[in-house]
């Protein structure tokens, strides 16, 4: 009987298994387990002597470090996000929602680099080069110097590639398209992907060519195919925003050559995306003046402050159990917020469907943004609009306290340069806020925001009759 030393492992997850199975029980990935040829027990192949590693010198922490040499697009909110530019030979993963505007992006970053007299080369696997020039001409960029072609073997590209001069920016859209002869599954399974990835890095780092890969997402917003392929890039990317709005956000996710907290600001228009200098002003542009439930947050997005409008309906239920619906910011934390409004202050919410949304279309992620969302929700309940002039930044505790959060000046001067009288703001920054021009409302706890917006007195309305008897069988 011949000897079988194969064993199967998850390409996502990397579990182990000793025969195969569709579906990975460690990761609930399906078809990702494949067999691979387990390396011997033995330090080294049947038949071949062992070998003594090669000695290589150490080296101390500190010494010449050269900063890697980088290549601007172009583009200021594409190199944000990158941390300044391509660098020789890394691999960025781009992701994002399917008509988000990937290639639209990548086309423009391919065009502004050829312009510069740089090798720009665009690969795409999923439109006919007739599709991708009709969308440069309508971008305007029909005559910009990139060089195009619709193929999707890996060998061939590379070969392709490989030949004259080196180009300084390839883009491959999408990895999910691509297929290696390597590897026998069809193209866009995990093997295929992953494999068409490997050697796309290889070549990155042979020629020292920066290659950007597009990636399509899974309904839940993760980048489709083995999570491996995030750890073997140097940064994953991310073009975010809502399908109806025409703001666009780039993010990184992960940047081995700089921040991960830069957001680049783009919207979307007939000719292709523009670049948004100044978000805050965009953000703003469109405000609801005086209607009760919304506050302006003045947040901070990486390097650069940014001010938003959110905004709360809260509204009686109409069914059994409140709805708690929340565009744009985190579930737990409007959860959290909440329930330190009912526990500390005694803003009764439970009865009540609450929404929450962040204009624009923007995903903010600081729990700075607390304080705002508590100020809309009180706001929109006791109907009592906030002022119009004042931003609101600050993070709750379960205690109801409201903390201190960073860069309280940069978040209190976009404020100022954007026309705000007022900024209500933790009583710890009293401190760093004392010089500014604003005139500043401190709050310690959370009750003392809730005193300001309105006398909310607990239990405001007498309750319905569905809501009394529901106290009575225990169920709220
Ligand atoms: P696209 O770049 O093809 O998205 P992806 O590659 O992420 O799937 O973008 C397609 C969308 O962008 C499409 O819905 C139309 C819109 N669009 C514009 O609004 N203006 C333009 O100038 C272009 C080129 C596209
Ligand atoms: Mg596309």
């Amino acid at each position: 009987m011949r000897r079988r030393d194969a064993t199967f492992i998850c390409q996502s997850c990397g579990a182990v298994y000793s025969r195969w199975q569709g579906k990975c029980d460690a990761c609930g990935e399906w078809n990702t387990v494949a067999e691979e040829s387990s390396p011997s027990a033995g330090a080294h192949a049947p038949g071949r002597k062992p070998r003594k590693g090669r000695l290589f010198p150490l080296e101390a922490l500190t010494g010449a470090a050269h900063h890697p040499p980088r290549l601007a697009s172009g583009l200021a909110e594409f190199d944000r996000v990158t941390g300044g530019g391509f660098v020789r030979g890394s691999v960025l993963l781009l992701g994002g929602d399917p008509g988000i505007g990937k290639s639209t992006l990548l086309v423009q970053v391919a065009a502004a680099l050829a312009r510069g007299r740089h090798r720009a080369v665009f690969i795409s696997g999923e439109e006919a080069v007739a599709q991708v020039r009709l969308r440069a001409e309508r971008l305007g960029l029909a005559g910009a110097a990139v060089e195009l072609a619709a193929e999707t073997s890996i060998e061939d590209i590379v070969s392709t590639l490989a030949e004259g001069e080196t180009p300084r920016l390839v883009i491959i859209d999408s990895i999910q398209t691509m297929w290696t002869d390597t590897a026998d599954s069809a193209p866009g399974t995990v093997t295929q992907v992953r494999a068409s990835a490997q050697a796309l890095i290889r070549f990155a780092k042979r020629s020292g060519a920066a290659v950007i890969l597009v990636g399509h997402v899974t309904k839940d917003g993760q980048i489709a195919g083995p999570r491996v392929v995030e750890h073997m890039v140097d940064a994953v990317l991310s073009f975010e925003g809502e399908g109806s709005q025409q703001f666009r956000v780039l993010r990184a996710a992960k940047n081995r050559f700089g921040p991960t907290d830069e957001i680049g600001v783009f919207e979307m228009t007939g000719g292709g995306l523009r670049e948004v200098p100044n978000p805050s002003e965009l953000f703003l542009s469109e405000r609801d003046l005086g209607s009760p439930g919304t506050a302006v947050f003045a947040g901070i997005e990486g390097s650069r402050p940014l001010l938003v409008e959110l905004q709360a309906l809260v509204v009686p239920t109409a069914f059994g159990t409140p709805r708690r619906a929340v565009n744009g910011w985190d579930q737990n934390r409007l959860s959290m917020v909440l329930a330190v409004l009912e526990a500390r202050c005694g803003v009764r919410l439970s009865g009540h469907d609450v929404y929450l949304n962040v204009a624009g279309g923007l995903r903010i992620q600081e729990p700075a943004a607390d304080l705002a969302a508590a100020a809309a929700l009180v706001s929109s309940l006791s109907n009592a609009p906030l002022p119009a002039d004042a931003v609101y930044f600050g993070e709750i505790s379960l205690s109801g306290a409201v903390r201190p959060v960073a860069q309280t000046g940069a978040r209190l001067k976009e404020a100022q340069k954007l026309g705000f009288a007022r900024a209500i703001v933790p009583e710890a920054a009293r401190s760093e806020g004392s010089e500014q021009a604003l005139s500043l409302q401190f709050v310690a706890k959370l009750t003392d925001l809730v005193v300001g917006i309105a006398a909310v007195e607990p239990p405001a309305a007498p309750r319905n009759l569905r809501e009394e008897r529901r106290h009575k069988a225990g169920m709220t």
